[in-house]
């Protein structure tokens, strides 16, 4: 069986991704966001998981409006880091965790979700930021992958408590796989933030800094909301954080809050993370 070792949420803003590039971490702008996931990478590295399962939204570069799946799961050999724009990124190709991401895809279809399955596909920043922000900048990746898409791009977005409920599957599914893996579970995406209309620019530090304190004990709080508080609360581009929300079921009811940050602004978001271990 194999087993969960932690569970972290965390932004994944692109821009968090070109400072790295530009070398201007150290720089007085984004220094203060960096220091606080230092505890975050010393976790990671001390925790040694071999499988990190990631979730998170594509922003239109693997799949196009034209076609949105609500959840995607990779089963692939290997993902590229996709080229958004500015040129490819110094970024290793990521291995799939591909027998994990069967046995998980076979367990969704079980217990009645009906996922898009990837066999090949790029991933965005989305997956490579956080993915940086936890393990840095090796030659190449200490674990393999398990990608999972939310759609949280174009309305009807799934509701909060269908990713919660998803999670409960993928905590089955990790569980269930005869193995003996250690999985970090990452749920991406937030904080607070609208890129778009009349509200660009929106943060709300004051809800971010709930979800933050709330994520771990007040679960219950945000898997009942609607995706219409979210929005109202976190920004349009904010209601990312349902993702996070597939990593907290994947968990303990109790669990250890072990490391906890927020910086804002970065970029246009309030941003941060949290780490979690079961109690
Ligand atoms: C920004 C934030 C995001 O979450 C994203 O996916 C793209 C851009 C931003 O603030 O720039
Ligand atoms: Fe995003």
């Amino acid at each position: 069986m194999a087993k969960i070792i932690g569970g972290v949420g965390t932004s994944h803003v692109p821009s968090i991704g070109a400072a790295l590039d530009k070398g201007l971490a150290d720089t007085p702008d984004w220094k203060p966001f960096f220091d606080g996931y230092i505890p975050g990478k010393q976790w990671m590295a001390d925790m040694k998981p071999d499988i990190a399962v990631v979730i998170f939204n594509d922003h239109g570069n693997s799949f196009f409006l034209d076609r949105v799946p609500t959840f995607a799961v990779g089963v692939a050999e290997t993902y590229h880091p996709v080229d958004e724009g500015w040129g490819p990124r110094n970024v290793p190709d990521f291995k799939g965790a591909q027998d994990l991401s069967w046995h998980f895809v076979d367990q969704l279809v079980e217990r009645h979700f009906d996922p898009l399955v990837c066999r090949e596909i790029d991933v965005d920043h989305g997956l490579q930021v956080p993915m940086e922000l936890f393990f840095g900048h090796p030659e190449a990746w200490p674990v393999k992958v398990l990608p999972i898409w939310v759609n949280t791009i174009q309305f009807p977005i799934p509701t909060p408590q269908r990713c919660w409920d998803m999670g409960k599957v993928l905590r089955d599914a990790i569980e269930s796989f005869p193995g003996d893996e250690r999985v970090v579970i990452m749920g991406t995406g937030g904080l607070s933030h609208q890129l778009q209309g009349s509200r660009a620019g929106f943060i709300n530090r004051t809800a971010d800094e709930a979800w933050l304190n709330g994520i771990a004990d007040n679960y219950d709080h945000y898997r009942n909301m609607t995706r219409e508080e979210y929005v109202e609360e976190f920004g349009s581009e904010g209601a990312e954080l349902i993702m996070w929300l597939v990593m907290r079921a994947a968990m303990n009811d109790k669990v250890t809050l072990k490391h906890r940050h927020y910086h804002a602004p970065a970029s246009m978001t309030g941003a941060g993370m949290v780490v979690l271990e079961n109690a």
